[in-house]
């Protein structure tokens, strides 16, 4: 990590489509981080800390945007106070020009397309004006709906990655899904 590097820039303009738009984590955003993080499924497929708690959350806003990962909310465009779930891009590398991808929907928003329309935006921008080339995504096997999500917004299934991400001291196997430029 190169101490010093700027952080992965904000997509300007913001991104957005229909009744969709993404935006940095702002400090109003705790309660729904928590009430989002705190969901049975996203804490199953996710890296989130278990129990999540306000400290958690308030240590994402401040520290989660760095210069190899972009956190941004999804949120309604009609009231940008409402968390509808999560995209981000992680270790990003600039020089490679490849990053890795992961989403969470919060439950009240779940099957309305939120996190499809969340993974084709920023994947767009990303190997767009961002200038990436590939990115990659990670999910499990019994992880359906995911993986659906992926296949959705274009993503082409790829290889079996043996305990390929540990989550909370566990590897688990996951099904790598890639998108090129
Ligand atoms: C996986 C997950 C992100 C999907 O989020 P979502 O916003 O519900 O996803 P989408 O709405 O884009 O697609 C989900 C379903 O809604 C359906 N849907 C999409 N648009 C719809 C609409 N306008 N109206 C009704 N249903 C719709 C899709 O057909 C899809 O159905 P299916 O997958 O059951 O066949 C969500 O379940 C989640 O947060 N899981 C826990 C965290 C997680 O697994 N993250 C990914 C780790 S790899």
């Amino acid at each position: 990590m190169l101490i010093g590097s700027p952080p992965v820039e904000l997509p300007e303009p913001p991104l957005s489509r229909g009744v969709l738009a993404l935006r940095a984590w702002s400090e109003s955003d705790v309660r729904g981080l928590v009430e989002g993080c705190s969901d049975p499924l996203t804490a199953r497929y996710t890296s989130v800390p278990i129990p999540y708690t306000p400290e958690d959350a308030r240590r994402f806003i401040s520290f989660g945007r760095s210069q190899t990962t972009l956190p941004l909310a999804v949120v309604s465009g009609d009231d940008d106070t409402q968390v509808l779930g999560a995209v981000g891009l992680h270790a990003v590398s600039l020089t490679r020009r490849r990053s890795e991808i992961g989403y969470w929907t919060a439950p009240w928003a779940r099957g309305q397309g939120v996190a499809q329309t969340a993974l084709e935006l920023l994947s767009s921008w990303a190997l767009g004006p961002l200038g990436l080339e590939r990115l990659d995504l990670y999910a499990e096997p019994e992880n359906e709906s995911s993986q659906r999500v992926a296949t959705r917004a274009g993503y082409k299934r790829g290889a079996l990655v043996r305990s390929g991400i540990a989550l909370r001291g566990r590897r688990y196997d996951v099904v790598r899904f890639t998108l090129l430029a």
